[in-house]
């Protein structure tokens, strides 16, 4: 391997307002980064409690590397790892369906819905011959199961014994958060979207914690009214930088409802044909725009009245697979529905919005891999980790990077 810069794996000076290139494209690091977090002491979204209605009603969900199979029995949601404990092959191969049991397609070793072992084909041998010792003890080898916690409606599962419970190992901060937006309210499915960014899975954790870029990246913000000049921004890492809450709210409520009109356009010229994609309302009643990065695995976002679930799935140093789910509240009306389904068009692989940042992560992947040895700086906002009101800081990724090298060693 070509050396990837001329001090390997050394933090650069200058601690957390720098950021060293060789992280994003180093093999080894990468490695430890799926052990370290997406297998190790965290909770990882799997899933919503909608998506799986019926007894019997599954998804596949990646925690990085690892794929389980998120279910529904009689007594409730498990997840199970997707890996036969036979010869370790995938039982599910599909993303989501209905189904009575778990059998692996390979010898067919079947599994109950809690993931233990039910039946072995061939046992017995046949005609006498071959089978399985008389000693085999079949409840020792089932699926391989995971601890669950389902709150507010969403899924979360961990590999882990030692971790805190969800609620502890969230804080009391983004607890709160995810509880405006998780309240326990029923839950409706809106749709599913994936996309593959061909980026280092950390800068696009840095994306979902950057408001600087917001409307200097984004003039559709600006363009459509999306962005409301007088919100006050803010960015508060919590845990230690390891989660990151950031929220606008309103500078000044007393204008009413409709809060679109009153921002500056970028460019006047520009008409959208359906405006009802970028028309909004506040229906939590405090204005509030919310975006909770729960770590490692999901970005939770309520932008204008959309609803969704970022999932980030690592595939390699410079891939990351991410999975917006889109959902709404049971109660919902069809009007709601329609807008929900209308703005989602702003996120996702194609999104008016989201667009910009895959494009731009591709670049930067790109960049940081061609220069390695290279060092990015993050000091808008100073050099702190503290929670701040604006869009000018970089402090979310500050935070970030000093959890990191925490548990990384570096
Ligand atoms: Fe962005």
């Amino acid at each position: 391997m070509q050396a990837t810069t001329a001090t390997p794996r050394t933090w650069p000076e200058g601690g957390i307002t720098r950021v060293p290139a060789w992280i994003y494209s180093d093999e080894e690091i990468f490695r430890k980064e799926l052990t370290t977090f997406f297998s190790g002491d965290t909770w990882s979204f799997v899933g919503l409690e909608c998506e799986i209605p019926d007894v019997g009603s599954f998804k596949r969900a990646w925690m990085g590397d690892k794929q389980v199979i998120v279910v529904r029995d009689e007594d409730g949601i498990n997840v199970v790892e997707n890996r036969c404990a036979h010869r370790g092959g995938a039982i599910c191969w599909k993303n989501s369906g209905e189904v009575k049991d778990l059998t692996c397609v390979y010898h067919q070793w079947n599994y109950s819905l809690k993931g233990e072992l039910r039946g072995i084909p061939l046992k017995r041998g046949v005609h006498g011959a071959g089978g399985m010792p008389e000693d085999f003890d079949a409840s020792k080898h089932n699926l391989r199961r995971l601890r669950v916690t389902v709150r507010g409606g969403a899924v979360w599962a961990s590999f882990s014994n030692t971790v805190p419970e969800f609620a502890d190992y969230c804080g009391p901060e983004l607890l709160k958060r995810l509880d405006r937006l998780l309240s326990g309210r029923p839950l409706r499915m809106l749709g599913v979207s994936r996309q593959l960014i061909p980026s280092n899975w950390k800068l696009y954790f840095e994306n979902t914690r950057d408001p600087y870029h917001g409307t200097l990246l984004h003039t559709f913000f600006i363009t459509f009214g999306l962005y409301r000049a007088d919100s006050k921004h803010i960015t508060s890492p919590t845990e230690s930088g390891k989660h990151s809450c950031n929220y606008a709210v309103p500078g000044d409520r007393s204008k009413g409802e409709d809060i679109t009109n009153e921002l500056t356009r970028f460019r006047g010229d520009l008409q959208l044909n359906d405006m009802e994609t970028v028309r909004y309302f506040d229906e939590y009643g405090d204005g509030e725009m919310s975006a909770m990065q729960v770590f490692p695995s999901v970005f939770v976002q309520q932008h204008a009245n959309i609803l969704a679930m970022r999932s980030i799935v690592p595939k390699s140093t410079r891939e990351v697979e991410v999975i917006w789910t889109y959902f709404g509240y049971a109660d919902d009306d069809e009007h709601l529905q329609r807008i929900r389904l209308k703005q989602s068009n702003l996120l996702g692989p194609s999104g008016f919005v989201s667009m910009d940042d895959s494009e731009l992560l591709k670049q930067m992947q790109n960049q940081v891999a061609g220069y390695p040895g290279s060092v990015g700086v993050v000091e808008m906002g100073g050099h702190g980790t503290e929670t701040q009101v604006t869009m000018a800081t970089e402090v979310g990724i500050r935070a970030f990077y000093d959890y990191y090298r925490r548990e990384m060693s570096l």
